[in-house]
């Protein structure tokens, strides 16, 4: 017993003595590796020279009796810098796998004199440089090497032919060129060769029959040339060849017939020609077979229908010349064929109705060829099927309704075939649609309503067929949607607003003279909501029974409000406004008035019902002459900006109002928000501001009532009256102060104007000016820049400087910029901007610069003759171009402006309302 456990002991130390000082020796050598890598994410920790055991280290394995490292497996653990010497010491080494990290430099010739290296794999990291002679003259046992996805340079090594035991040998993804060399053919054990995606070149020689163990060849994406080897057949366990995007040509080698054990084929994108034999059919174990992208002609050969493990079948950019092969159709390729692409062939007859069989098939390419007759029905079958394109041939008939049972439609594409009918409904079932491709057929009806149920939508083109009807409202909210395109149709009606909607490209959208919206330009026919009472005093009186309001109720007609909305669609034509006429009568009969209270009332709470609308008057006593048939008249139109079109129309007592209806229904924000600053807006009382006198709301449709105001302006008398009507001098100072007046007061209110300009301002019967149009900015959801500068700011030359600066905060010195301007319009009668031919002028500048040359006196409006006081006009020009100063805080605020010009008007002339 005792000498049992003497004998284990003295030999138990013995054995663990030998293993410490092998230990020793990898711990070493593994550290020493270990100093020439970088290890940001601290991977190796574990490798620490104090702990002697390596085995426990992070990617070693020992040889579970000796102890000594046998393998390394460092892969994907993003560690760089060089593979050094340390290795060399780990005199056991057979496998080093250091894949997808991030190593540099080139590769370490001495590894391969790791006596017992039989796999080394580097794949996937960043070397460079060529690979050294020496690394394969001195390979003993090498078996698998792998340089793949490196960046390594140069050529193969022709002592590669000395590495008899290699049997994987994977240089893809490189930039490796020259030849192979051609001793590689006498590597006997070789099963494996990938040099896909470098740049080698070369025919490839006879001799690749000799390696008769190789599953596995792989020479795609290089320059290779010549004709496909001869003898490949002798290579009996070939599984996987691809010969793919090289520059082969020929014909297909008849020792080809003995691949039976391959499973996959690819030549394509090469220069091989002639038909294809009918042995193909003898390759039993096919499962992909792609020869598309060459110049293989005549028949398809009917044999390919023995394949019957066939998955992937590319035949794709051929000249094959017959009919759609209908065998391809039946049961022998039934649940196994995923992928079918025929196209770009010179294939004719009529889609099989067997198309149903291939239940697995996945996706079928058939464009490009010279197919007729319909759509088979049986394509509903097809549960699996996400790409279908059947583009560019000559199926007519209609899209079958049975497409809704392809319930994995991803892709649909059609274009430019005979087909009719409609876009069938059901095909709102092929919830997975990205892509629907329908253009320049002759499909008609309209666009299906629960169309925009396909959520997932990216792409969708139906131009150039003969679809009609409107489009549904929810389009806008397919939130994955980058292109759309319906041009060249008959579709009328409302673009959908919102969402892609707001950017869509005119072209995608033209050719349908009845489309409205923006986008194309024509203003739509609102679609009126009924009105609603807002009388709290009474509870029943909606439509035609409500007569016995009381003193301050106003009455405005339905067909007022119908006719506003008409009023833009019926510049298109006289038919519209007939038969709008009848609707509005109609209507009016069915709902008669519009009833609701004083201001005092605005505030009690609508109903919820969104079908009504809710109008609102700040001061009482407006009666709206029933039918304002008026406002038909184009006449009425007085006037459109950035914010809506303006039109006039009369009150019952005579009296007008202008009503603009806002075309940035999109933009505004919520019901709450948008009263609550019309209602400030409203509060705005000012003998030279136009009044605001009320509003109507509904979700689509937004009308702002305001005080009419005669004269026209200020735009028009500046620049477009006759000679001699001109604004004489004391008008125009009048017209100045009048503004300074106006704005003072509406920034003492705290409302910046945003968007002064001189069609803006208005003109009274007495020559007062009234500005117009301010606060508008307040209704959209923020103040964005690009939306001020592309809304508001549309006229050029009146935008002050800031509003390009990001970081500037936008003051109301904006509007004191904008009154510079306008300041020196009124003087110089000249507008902000002016083309020449060849020119822009900006007023400002050209004022300046005369100021500068002591010529300002030069500057004022030529029309006036020199009839005016130089010492009242030379101080007006320095004060406008100090308002228009680049640098908003250089501005004196609209108070002080009011006070400089009433010191500058000489007492002589104190009558403003002198008319000259
Ligand atoms: C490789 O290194 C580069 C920079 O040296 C770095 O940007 C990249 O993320 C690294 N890749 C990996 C996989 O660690
Ligand atoms: C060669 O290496 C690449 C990249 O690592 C890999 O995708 C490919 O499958 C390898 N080839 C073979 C035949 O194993
Ligand atoms: C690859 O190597 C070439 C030189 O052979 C060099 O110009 C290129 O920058 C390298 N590319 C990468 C990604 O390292
Ligand atoms: C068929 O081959 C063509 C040409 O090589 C290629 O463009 C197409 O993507 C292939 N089809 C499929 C489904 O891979
Ligand atoms: C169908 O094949 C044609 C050409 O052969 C190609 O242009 C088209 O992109 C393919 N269609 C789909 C949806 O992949
Ligand atoms: C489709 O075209 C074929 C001839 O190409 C014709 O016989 C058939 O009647 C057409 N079908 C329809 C629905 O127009
Ligand atoms: C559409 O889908 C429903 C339920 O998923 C199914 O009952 C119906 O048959 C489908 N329609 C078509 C045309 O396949």
């Amino acid at each position: 017993m005792l000498l049992k456990v003497l004998v284990f002991l003295v030999l138990g130390s013995v054995a663990v003595k030998s293993q410490q000082q092998t230990f020793n020796e990898d711990v070493l050598g593994l550290i020493f590796f270990k100093a020439g890598l970088q290890d940001p994410n601290s991977n190796l920790q574990s490798w620490s020279e104090d702990d002697n055991d390596p085995c426990n280290w992070v990617g070693v394995k020992c040889h579970p009796t000796t102890y000594r490292v046998t393998e390394l497996h460092l892969d994907g653990l993003s560690l760089s810098g060089h593979v050094g010497r340390g290795l060399l010491r780990l005199q056991s080494l057979q496998l080093v796998s250091l894949s997808n990290n991030n190593l540099t430099g080139t590769i370490n010739s001495e590894l391969s004199r790791i006596g017992t290296l039989q796999g080394l794999d580097l794949s996937g990291n960043a070397l460079s440089g060529s690979i050294p002679d020496e690394f394969f003259s001195q390979c003993v046992s090498l078996k698998s090497v792998s340089f793949a996805r490196n960046n390594l340079s140069g050529q193969i090594p022709a002592s590669l032919s000395s590495c008899w035991g290699l049997a994987e040998f994977n240089l893809s993804y490189n930039q490796i060129s020259g030849q192979l060399p051609s001793g590689i053919w006498f590597l006997r054990s070789l099963q494996s060769i990938d040099v896909y995606g470098n740049l080698l070149e070369g025919d490839i020689h006879e001799g690749i029959g000799n390696l008769y163990d190789l599953r596995h060849l792989n020479l795609g994406n290089n320059r290779f040339s010549g004709r496909i080897p001869q003898d490949i057949g002798s290579c009996s366990f070939l599984k996987y060849v691809d010969f793919s995007d090289n520059y082969f040509s020929g014909n297909l080698p008849d020792s080809m017939r003995k691949l039976v054990s391959c499973t996959s084929i690819s030549l394509r994108g090469n220069s091989l020609r002639g038909r294809v034999p009918s042995w193909i059919g003898e390759l039993t174990s096919l499962e992909s077979l792609d020869l598309s992208a060459n110049q293989f002609y005549g028949r398809i050969p009917y044999s390919l229908g023995n394949l019957q493990s066939l998955k992937e079948l590319n035949l794709s950019m051929n000249r094959f010349i017959d009919e759609v092969p209908s065998w391809m159709f039946s049961v022998s390729f039934d649940q196994v064929l995923r992928v079918l692409d025929l196209s770009s062939n010179g294939l004719y007859g009529e889609i099989p109705s067997k198309l149903g069989v291939l239940s697995s098939l996945v996706y079928f390419n058939m464009s490009r060829n010279r197919i007729i007759g319909s759509i088979p029905s049986t394509i509903g079958e097809l549960k699996a099927i996400q790409v279908v394109d059947l583009s560019d041939n000559m199926l007519n008939g209609s899209i079958p309704s049975e497409i809704g049972g392809a319930v994995s439609l991803k892709v649909l594409v059609l274009q430019r075939n005979f087909l009719s009918g409609n876009i069938p409904t059901q095909i709102v079932n092929c919830s997975s649609l990205t892509t629907l491709i329908l253009s320049e057929n002759n499909i008609s009806g309209s666009i299906p309503t629960a169309f925009p149920n396909l959520s997932n939508l990216e792409y969708v083109d139906l131009s150039l067929n003969d679809l009609t009807g409107s489009l549904p409202k929810e389009l806008a909210n397919l939130s994955q949607l980058v292109f759309f395109n319906i041009s060249h149709n008959h579709l009328h009606g409302e673009l959908p607003l919102g969402g892609f909607f707001n950017t869509i490209p005119t072209s995608s959208v033209s050719g349908n003279p009845s489309l409205c919206g923006s986008i194309v330009n024509r203003s739509c026919p609102a679609v009126h909501p009924k009105p609603i009472v807002l009388n709290p005093n009474s509870s029943d009186t909606i439509g035609g029974s409500s007569r016995n309001h009381h003193r301050k109720q106003i009455v405005l007609s339905i067909s007022t409000l119908i006719a506003i909305g008409a009023a833009a669609f019926i510049v298109i034509g006289v038919i519209a406004i007939t038969l709008l006429n009848i609707h509005v009568r109609s209507a009016s009969r069915a709902a008669a008035a519009l009833v609701l209270s004083g201001a005092e009332d605005f505030s009690c709470s609508p109903t919820n019902d969104p079908k009504y609308g809710k109008l609102v008057m700040f001061s009482g006593d407006a009666d709206f002459v029933p039918g304002a048939n008026a406002l038909l008249n184009k006449d009425c139109e007085i006037g459109h900006g950035g914010f809506g079109v303006v039109y006039r129309t009369l009150l019952r007592d005579g009296r007008a109002v202008a009503i603009k209806k806002l075309t940035v229904s999109s933009l505004i924000k919520s019901q709450l928000e948008f009263e609550r600053e019309v209602q400030t807006l409203g509060k705005i009382r000012h003998h030279n501001l136009v009044a605001l006198e009320g509003y109507y709301w509904t979700p689509s449709l937004q009308l702002l009532i305001y005080e009419f105001v005669p004269s026209g302006n200020l735009y028009k008398h500046l620049h477009e009256g006759p000679d001699r009507s001109c604004l004489s001098w004391q008008q125009r100072f009048n017209i100045i102060l009048g503004m300074a007046k106006g704005l003072s007061y509406l920034h003492q209110m705290n409302i910046i104007h945003y968007n002064l300009k001189s069609t803006n301002v208005l003109i009274d019967g007495s020559g007062e000016a009234k500005v117009g149009d301010y606060g508008l900015a307040r209704l959209l959801p923020t103040l964005d820049r690009c939306i001020l500068s592309s809304k508001i700011q549309s006229a050029l030359g009146y935008m002050a400087p800031e509003f390009a600066c990001k970081t500037v905060k936008i003051t109301e010195k904006c509007d004191v910029y904008g009154f510079g301007v306008l300041v020196l319009e009124v003087i110089t009668g000249k507008r902000p901007v002016e083309y020449m031919e060849d020119d822009v002028v900006v007023l400002t500048e050209m004022v300046r610069g005369a100021l500068g040359d002591g010529r300002v006196g030069e500057c004022v409006d030529g029309r006036l003759r020199n009839n005016f006081p130089a010492e009242e006009a030379i101080p007006v020009i320095k004060l406008g171009l100090i308002c228009a100063s680049q640098v908003p805080s250089s501005r004196p605020d609209m108070e002080e402006i009011v006070n400089i010009l009433k010191q500058i008007q000489c007492p002589s002339d104190g009558n403003g309302n002198d008319k000259g």
